[in-house]
């Protein structure tokens, strides 16, 4: 995949994603503010009722406070027995009740002042239980005459008339300001007072109406925000791949392709009349085949090697072998390379005991790769340090080098399969990137550990550990 259709999935992405969580928002918002209608909606058809219920109720009282009103009953009742006899039953009732409305209309705030607390608490509980409110409230009645409450919650209160947060503790001021209020035993004159309630949990009852909902499309989102993450993750890591591959491929072509030409150039050399009785120079030629061709198969049997690296199906011939001998085979080995780049190799072998059990042949090939890149990856005259010594019960060896170093961000995958460091034109370097993974493989099948330390352009330096086994 190109790169700029990954940047434009990723683009469309994240503007769908951050729309997604903005209409959400959004959402959360409108659904607040409707549930919060909704609520005040209910609590003001509760409050009519009370009004409704309490009215009902003051009409059919007599109070006994109220002296001017039971005088005026007096007056009326005495007015109604001499009425004429025939006057009805109906016009006699109707006259008393017109009597006590208007008594009521004259002094309401006798009758608020009168009112049961207790039973207004029933009002208020029914009336907001067949709204479906179930929330804990506080309840207070507020007289305008005495500007404070003079009912809180199924309790009288002794109103103050001075200061303004009266004596009846300070969470009245809450009820005071509360929106959820009616006027009481209203007439057409005026009213005496309200009643006011407040909600102590209605901010939690809105939110867990939603929260549910809303947890559900966090939890998708994130879902959504992990899988799209992830894909990305394995587009990158897959154009990471197959660019690891198409490299391997053009470098495995390319180290086949000098010593194919030059066999068929020996070849047609050898078919050439002039050459083909001259034994010498035969035996020249064949010499270049034979030579070519064993580096066709060098490079063939390294392919192989590491195609086959599966742990669990290495076969160790373990034995023991002495660590330092092993290395300078491994140097005498690469000799010739070393001295054509003009190289210098130092060994210091610090180890007493450089015996341990391990496959030899693995282990020459370990030092091979290593002191291999060691002269590879250098541009000018390498300066290979080679050192060993005992610790933790097995072998500690550093090979050191003063080449092109690993940038930081290659080093943790200069161990996989495949994996060369991009180089640029700086310079050009052949490999198939396949000698680090084998050198971790077989340390590790040892039980070994391997390490590496680099800094660009100063060198790199592998330390690897053997246990003794
Ligand atoms: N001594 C070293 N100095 C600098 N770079 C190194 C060294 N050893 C390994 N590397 C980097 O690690 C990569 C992997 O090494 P390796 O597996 O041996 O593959 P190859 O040598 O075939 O490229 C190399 O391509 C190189 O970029
Ligand atoms: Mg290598």
């Amino acid at each position: 995949m190109e790169r700029w259709k990954i940047w434009s999935i990723i683009i469309i992405m994240s503007i769908a994603l951050v729309g997604v969580a903005l209409s959400q928002i959004y959402w959360i918002k409108w659904s607040i503010s409707l549930d919060e209608k909704n609520f005040d909606a209910k609590v003001f058809r509760a409050l009519n009722e009370v009004k409704k219920q309490i009215d009902e109720n003051i009409k059919n009282q007599t109070l006994v406070q109220d002296i001017t009103k039971d005088l005026l009953i007096k007056e009326t009742e005495n007015y109604i027995n001499k009425l004429k006899s025939d006057s009805s039953q109906w016009r006699k009732s109707q006259i008393l009740s017109d009597t006590r409305s208007l008594t009521f209309s004259l002094n309401p705030e006798i009758y608020l002042e009168n009112l049961d607390p207790k039973l207004i608490n029933e009002f208020i509980k029914s009336s907001l239980k067949s709204q479906g409110i179930k929330l804990d409230y506080n309840y207070g009645i507020f007289s305008k005459k005495y500007e404070d409450f003079i009912i809180i919650n199924d309790h009288f209160v002794s109103p103050s008339k001075n200061e303004k947060v009266s004596k009846t503790n300070i969470s009245n001021s809450n009820i005071y300001n509360s929106k959820y209020q009616i006027q009481l035993l209203t007439t057409e004159f005026k009213s005496p007072g309200s009643l006011k309630l407040l909600f102590k949990n209605k901010a939690e009852w809105i939110w867990s109406n939603i929260l549910p909902t809303m947890l559900m499309n966090m939890i998708f989102t994130l879902l959504i925000l992990f899988a799209f993450s992830y894909t990305i993750y394995i587009i990158l890591k897959q154009k990471k791949i197959s660019q690891m591959k198409t490299d391997f491929v053009n470098n495995m072509t390319h180290e086949f392709k000098t010593p194919i030409a030059t066999i068929s150039i020996a070849t047609d050399a050898i078919l050439n009349p002039a050459i083909i009785s001259d034994k010498n120079k035969i035996i020249k030629f064949a010499n270049i085949i034979q030579e070519e061709n064993s580096r066709l198969l060098n490079q063939v049997e390294q392919i192989l090697n590491i195609a086959k690296l599966d742990k669990h199906r290495i076969q160790l011939n373990m034995a023991m072998v002495n660590v330092h001998d092993i290395i300078e085979r491994s140097c005498d080995h690469l000799a010739l390379k070393l001295e054509k780049k003009k190289g210098e190799l130092k060994t210091d072998f610090k180890a007493d005991d450089p015996e341990i059990n391990a496959d030899e042949i693995h282990l020459i090939n370990i030092f091979n790769n290593l002191i291999d890149n060691a002269i590879k990856y250098s541009l000018t005259e390498p300066k290979i340090a080679i050192k060993t010594q005992n610790a933790d019960n097995g072998i500690e060896i550093s090979i050191s080098d003063n080449g092109i170093g690993i940038p930081k961000q290659d080093i943790k995958f200069i161990f996989d399969k495949f994996y060369r460091v991009s180089t640029g034109n700086v310079h050009n370097i052949k490999g198939f990137g396949l000698g680090l993974a084998y050198v971790r493989t077989f340390v590790e099948a040892h039980k070994g550990k391997i390490f590496v330390k680099s800094l660009k352009n100063k060198g790199t330096e592998f330390k690897i550990y053997f246990p003794k086994l």
